[in-house]
């Protein structure tokens, strides 16, 4: 499966602080994620996690020393490592490790490595360390030097020390650790970089009077699954939103609306610059002919009529105005699905349309799995079994970036 970390070398330098003993685990999730990781260990680090368990996990020999004693003429070996890396990741970092890297001395293997890199790799640097040592001014200013360095710092969390105490210092969580790295790696080079890409989600919402509106069940998930992938991915990401209950995905634009109306005119403003257009929104069909201004009362006759009107078919006219743009729709089917997700394929112009079906246990609506298909312009289905919306928009990511290589766009 294509992760953004498939095939990157993650260079992870361990040092001596009690959240060493976590690091195995964080090395099998760095793998897990698709890389190659390169264990390196300070003196003090070994007294807490060892070599062996890392060189075990990591399926690479762990580096301890910048002159390793069983390899002949190896010494070179910080320079062609740090050549290779993608990122180069320091958790737990220590004080004094900090305090060595914010001066450049370079004693051990990692601080000998971190001067070689290139400077297009980025660091990413989790301090972990009781409270006092680490909102020492020194700490505190030596942290500042990496920062103004370019380098990210990870912000150490409150809670129970190794030293019985409370407060600020302790490792992040790991599954936010290696967030942290995708997101960097993507965003050094990601394969969307340089891509405009135009996303809608969500449901929209056609007033009737001041307190009532028409709309659907759609909760946006798959729309901002897909916004935010595509950010970590390097694309520049614009997402136009009906009302959901959903934090906006960082780094993302986004704009929110509530009628068809709306997003028409919020989408068809960017069009014109965009790379590739997502639909993932489910857009109210019709809208109601007059709004009232003020709250409709009950009327005394049993039954009440509201007059509704179509809404434009935002989609269907971007597919009239397309030019370079790749255009992805989404149909939402109970019935004949293929068939009726077809015949939008081929009405609306699109490049592709992706298929889920309402009424499958864990595909649709609100839930946060999907059951997709993509059928493109070009003919054939191609399938996906079930899966999270956020491990879908990537593969449907995955299939625009074949379509933009094979158009050039
Ligand atoms: N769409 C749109 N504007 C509309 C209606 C739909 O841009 N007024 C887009 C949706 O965002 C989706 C695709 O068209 O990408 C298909 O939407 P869907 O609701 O499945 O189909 P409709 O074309 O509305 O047809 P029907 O409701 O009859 O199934």
């Amino acid at each position: 499966m294509k992760s953004v970390l498939n095939g990157k070398t993650v260079v992870l330098g361990i040092t001596g602080g009690i959240a060493a003993y976590k690091t195995p685990e964080l090395v099998r999730l760095l793998k897990k994620a698709g890389a190659n990781v390169q264990v390196l260990l300070t003196d003090s680090a070994k007294q807490f996690v060892t070599p062996t368990a890392l060189g075990t996990v990591s399926e690479n020999p762990v580096l301890t020393d910048i002159f390793p004693k069983d390899v002949q003429g190896s010494w070179t070996v910080h320079i062609h490592l740090a050549r290779k890396a993608s990122v180069f990741l320091v958790a737990p970092a220590t004080a004094n490790t900090i305090a060595k890297l914010a001066h450049g001395l370079a004693d051990n293997i990692l601080t000998n490595i971190y001067l070689a890199l290139p400077p297009t790799v980025p660091v990413i640097i989790a301090p972990a360390m009781d409270t006092d040592m680490f909102v020492h001014p020194a700490t505190q200013a030596n942290l500042e030097i990496l920062r103004q360095r370019g380098h990210i710092i990870l912000p150490p969390e409150s809670g129970l020390l190794a030293s019985g105490l409370t407060g600020i210092g302790r490792l992040p969580e790991l599954t936010a650790i290696v967030d942290k790295v995708n997101e960097v790696v993507a965003g050094a080079k990601g394969d969307l970089s340089g891509k405009t890409i135009l996303i809608s989600a969500g449901p929209t919402r056609e007033a009737i009077d001041p307190v009532r509106y028409i709309s659907n069940y759609s909760s946006g998930k798959m729309g901002f699954a897909l916004a935010s992938a595509a950010q970590k991915r390097g694309a520049t990401v614009q997402l136009i939103s009906g009302p959901v209950h959903l934090s906006p995905p960082v780094g993302v634009d986004l704009i929110s609306v509530e009628s068809a109306l709306d997003m028409q005119t919020e989408i068809e403003n960017r069009f014109i610059k965009a790379d590739v257009v997502i639909m993932a929104a489910a857009v109210a069909d019709y809208r109601v002919k007059s709004v009232s201004d003020t709250k409709i009362k009950k009327e005394s006759s049993a039954g009440f009529e509201l007059e509704l009107v179509k809404n434009p078919d935002i989609l269907q006219t971007l597919g009239k105005k397309k030019k370079k743009q790749i255009l992805i729709g989404f149909a939402l089917e109970t019935d004949n699905e293929i068939e009726h997700a077809r015949q939008k394929l081929v009405s609306k112009n699109l490049d592709a349309i992706v298929l889920n079906k309402a009424n499958e246990p864990g595909a649709g609506f609100e839930v946060d799995t999907n059951i997709i298909r993509i059928l493109p312009a070009t003919g054939g289905i191609i399938e996906f079994p079930k899966a999270l919306k956020t491990e879908l928009a990537d593969r449907i990511l995955d299939f625009c970036l074949t379509l933009s290589e094979k158009n050039h766009v």
